[in-house]
């Protein structure tokens, strides 16, 4: 098989490290890929919202399959292009891919379908949002309706910050993504990250993640695109599982088939676990793996990759039994400073060889290879995933390893995996 998989994270990088295994891969290109990517495939520049070059791509290189990693090109379409053109690809449809892609669109389907959620207002104007904020609780919750890279929500703390973050979303700041916003309510509780395959009808939840989003230890400073990650969650016990499947997963599945846009693809719901830990509320929809616990459950995966999106692809999840590592894994992300705000790019990385072992892999992130250096090339730069019997030891293997590495530029966090070691030691 021959497939172009789209991305350039450390997401993809695991995704290309899993596919890599299948037997039934011939050639793997990655565009645009990173200095990770580079070694196990052929990168590709190739400009994702240009669908017509990567069509003609696909045709010239006969590729059998297109996997999506991030958001944006879902949400502009992608997969819509690729079909027509008889392509096959994995990934939901622009019109699917409206759960990420509106947080309106997504509320409404919690709401026609009775799924736990925050409760919320939407406004399309400023006054009437500040006048509402005037009235509500505090800490409150401001989100820009589109996609805004991961910067679209604020959680206000008083009506001052509440009302800078509606006037900086109607000002313009996230352009079309922020013409309409919603407040919600603030969820206090966990946050645990669960991911469906879903072939359009049926689902399959894969294993629970737990992702870390605040950049510095102790959950503290700005909101990042996640600064690590460890699987399984141990949060999720199998009677919660069930009513998150049951109450969350299936009538969303349900629904977009109800109205003619059947989701296929990887549904991640970010949840909160409130309620003594025994309910969950949906915080966001998302339509892509998340990044970095995409990582962790790479590490865990046994099943073929390639055969189980083949069977989502084509109705046939039914058929399919996942199977993971009893293990925990844990991912520490090596950031450059700076980071989720200014940072540079170009610094050498050094070290990164002979870390790699059974149970220990590096994925690239923002790296690109120069000659035979790897030079920092992003925000987040570097995944260290470790495997382990318990969260403790994978977090004892990931940090002997991110020790070793000798990057000046670079900061990660040392805390990763605290809430689950903290809170059962036989994980
Ligand atoms: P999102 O972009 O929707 O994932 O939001 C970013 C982060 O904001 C989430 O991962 C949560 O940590 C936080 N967040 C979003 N909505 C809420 C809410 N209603 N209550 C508490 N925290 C929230
Ligand atoms: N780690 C969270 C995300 O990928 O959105």
């Amino acid at each position: 098989m021959r497939v172009l998989l789209i991305g350039s994270g450390g997401r993809e990088h695991a995704l290309a490290w899993k596919i890599c295994q299948s037997k039934r891969l011939e050639k793997l290109y990655i565009a645009p890929g990173n200095g990770g990517t580079q070694l196990l495939g052929e990168n590709i520049s190739l400009n994702i919202s240009n669908h017509a070059q990567i069509i003609k791509f696909c045709r010239d290189k006969n590729i059998d399959l297109v996997i999506i990693g991030p958001e944006a090109p879902l949400v502009e379409g992608i997969v819509d292009s690729l079909q027509r053109a008889k392509i096959k690809v994995f990934g939901p449809t622009r019109e699917a891919a409206m759960l990420e892609g509106s947080k309106i669109f997504s509320k409404k389907i919690c709401k026609e379908n009775n799924i736990p959620t925050a409760n919320y207002i939407e406004f399309d104007e400023e006054r009437a949002a500040i006048n509402y904020l005037k009235e509500q609780k505090m800490p409150i919750v401001i989100k820009a309706d589109g996609l805004a890279a991961g910067k679209g929500v604020v959680i206000a703390k008083n009506f001052s910050e509440g009302k800078q973050a509606i006037k900086n979303c109607f000002g313009g700041t996230f352009g079309a993504a922020g013409k309409k916003i919603i407040i919600e309510e603030y969820l206090e509780g966990e946050e645990v990250s669960i991911f469906a395959i879903c072939d359009g009808e049926n689902f399959i939840t894969l294993a629970s993640a737990q992702d870390h989003k605040r950049a510095f230890d102790n959950d503290e400073g700005p909101n990042t695109g996640g600064m690590g990650a460890y699987s399984p969650a141990p949060i999720i016990d199998n009677n919660l599982s069930e009513k998150i499947n049951e109450k969350i997963i299936l009538p969303t599945i349900r629904a977009m088939k109800k109205r003619g846009t059947p989701f296929t693809g990887i549904l991640f719901a970010g949840l909160m676990i409130v309620n003594g830990k025994k309910e969950a509320k949906l915080i966001e929809y998302n339509v892509r793996f998340g990044d970095p616990e995409c990582q962790v459950l790479m590490l865990r995966l046994e099943n073929d990759l390639l055969d189980i999106i083949e069977a989502a692809i084509s109705g046939k999840l039914a058929n399919i039994k996942l199977a993971w590592k009893k293990q925990s894994a844990l991912c520490v992300v090596m950031a450059a400073k700076g980071y989720p705000g200014e940072y540079k790019k170009g610094s050498v990385i050094e070290n990164l060889q002979n870390i790699e072992n059974e149970n220990i892999k590096i994925f690239h992130a923002g790296t690109k290879r120069m000659e035979e250096k790897f030079l920092a090339n992003g925000g987040r730069v570097l995944n260290i995933v470790a495997l382990g019997d318990n969260v403790a030891m994978a977090q004892n293997r990931a940090y002997q390893a991110i020790r070793k590495i000798d990057w000046k530029d670079g900061f990660f966090r040392s805390d990763i995996g605290f809430r689950a070691i903290e809170e059962k030691n036989k994980y």
